[in-house]
């Protein structure tokens, strides 16, 4: 028998960039592959990269630097290495990838991973493999469902990609272009992909997909199913203690979805909701198609659904045009809205968007100054948010041992992490924890044990 071949696999980026990682190594293992953290035993290296912003592209290249000096050392001891650049990187530059790093082998989209076995048969026999062509197929129909390894269940908590694209065309963004247009899922899958993450342990799914709440997938009724009716039936099936989704965008909230966060206890009352910015005239110019008004009516629909929600954002500081008045529109909202975290990023170009287009007027010295004001404030919003916690029961969903010894770590409904002192066998339940202390952005605490005595056989939610 051949000896197996390692693979590593690095993935930069979001969420389903995460997800596409897993999955790519789910297609590799039946060809023979297993996984390594190590990138210098590796076989195979695949790069799975990020094109939201410069920084995060350009970093493919000084990787890539990295990997030809490795490839090479490999192969003056007659060990052969090859290297794959996949995700939005490859998808929106894969021409230039092959011209620039000779050392790379094969570039792939997002939508075309699942045939990474023949792109490297190909590659092997032919030389280098470009396949950036969208959509190739159905990927997700690719591997037939019976298989075991179409979703593997890694841990407690997993992500299942219920749609992928976006057809939002925000001025700054590369997104619609790197994944192309908005495509759904049918619900049978998704259930039958969750029903088999469950079977295998997993407690906690997270939703996820681009533009998630634009979900409108085909339904077993034949019908188009929206997120919220697809969250209604997965909060059905047996052995979910937690559900949750992202990304969500402010225009696609339906009565449905606020309507399932009051009705569905596992539905965790944390809600990523990006605004990007507070000044209608910003938002008008970053076509997101909604006001600031617009975007706290939806917050208080929420919030009158479930009294406990929280949410985060995304913020872009510095979009051209922004001016003092703009960014103090959106520290405003930032101050009225109250969040539980939150990203901010300070506004990049990207080749081939509309506002790429548009003349910068903020200064870099300005930019660095408004993002430092802008994530002062939401780190005080999250501080206060954390420290609230303390000296109350909540629940934890336990995902594994911590660092020191005896010690167990979960996550609160808010994805806090929580540490206590317990056996290994907690792992996978729902039970309550008095808080005691924060520390940075850990909660400390200790089981309750009467309560969770008190509670029927396997708490699974105990929220509010
Ligand atoms: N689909 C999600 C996330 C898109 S990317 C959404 O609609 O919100 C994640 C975040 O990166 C965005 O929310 C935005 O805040 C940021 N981002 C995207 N393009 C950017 C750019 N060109 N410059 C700076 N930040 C950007
Ligand atoms: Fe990008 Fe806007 Fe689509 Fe989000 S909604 S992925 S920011 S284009
Ligand atoms: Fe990055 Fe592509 Fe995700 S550009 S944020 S990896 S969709």
């Amino acid at each position: 028998m051949k000896p197996p071949r390692k693979l590593h696999i690095k993935s930069f980026g979001c969420q389903m960039n995460v997800y596409d990682a897993q999955r790519m190594v789910d297609t590799l293992t039946p060809e023979g592959f297993v996984e390594t953290a190590s990138v210098d035993d590796a076989d195979l290296v695949i790069l799975n990269t990020c094109h939201i912003r410069e920084k995060a592209s350009e970093k493919v290249y000084s990787e890539l630097g990295r990997l030809r000096a490795i490839k090479e050392e490999a192969a003056r001891s007659g060990r052969q290495v090859s290297i794959v650049v996949a995700g939005c990187v490859a998808q929106a530059e894969g021409q230039e990838i092959i011209r620039r790093a000779p050392a790379v082998d094969v570039v792939v989209g997002p939508q075309s991973y699942h045939h990474l076995p023949q792109l490297l048969a190909h590659a092997e026999r032919h030389g280098r493999a470009l396949e950036t062509e969208f959509p190739v197929e159905d990927k997700f129909g690719f591997l037939p469902p019976p298989k075991p390894q179409a979703i593997r269940a890694r841990g407690i908590s997993s992500f299942v990609t219920v749609q992928e694209g976006c057809d939002k065309f925000c001025t700054f963004c590369v997104v619609p272009y790197t994944r192309g247009a908005e495509l759904s899922r049918p619900v049978a899958k998704i259930v039958d992909d969750v029903r088999r993450l469950v079977d295998s342990g997993v407690r906690e799914i997270t939703l996820i997909g681009q533009n998630v709440n634009a979900y409108h997938g085909e339904g077993p009724d034949g019908r188009i199913w929206s997120l919220g009716k697809l969250l209604y039936r997965l909060a059905e099936l047996p052995g979910i203690a937690r559900l949750r989704y992202s990304t969500s965008h402010p225009r696609d909230v339906d009565p449905t979805l606020i309507d399932a966060h009051r009705d569905l206890p596992a539905l965790m009352p944390f809600v990523h909701l990006p605004v990007q910015s507070g000044s209608d005239r910003i938002l008008a110019a970053m076509n997101r198609k909604h006001t600031a008004d617009d975007y706290r009516r939806v917050i208080d629909q929420f919030r009158a659904a479930r009294q406990d929600i929280a949410f985060s954002s995304d913020f872009i500081v510095g979009f051209p045009g922004e001016s003092r008045q703009d960014f103090a529109a959106t520290l405003a909202l930032v101050a009225q809205i109250g969040y539980a975290a939150a990203y901010s990023f300070k506004y990049s170009p990207r080749p081939g968007t509309p506002a790429a287009d548009l003349r910068e007027t903020v200064s870099a010295g300005e930019m660095d100054e408004r993002l430092v004001r802008l994530q002062e404030l939401i780190d005080s919003q999250q501080s206060a948010f954390n420290r609230a916690a303390i000296g109350r029961t909540v629940d934890v969903l336990f995902e594994r041992a911590g660092r020191n010894p005896g010690q167990m770590v979960g996550r609160t409904a808010y994805l806090q992490p929580a540490h206590v002192m317990a056996s290994p066998d907690i792992v996978g339940r729902v039970l309550p924890v008095t808080i005691e202390s924060l520390e940075r952005y850990s909660l400390l605490g200790r089981l309750e044990p009467a309560a969770s005595a008190r509670r029927s056989p396997l708490p699974l939610q105990t929220g509010a």
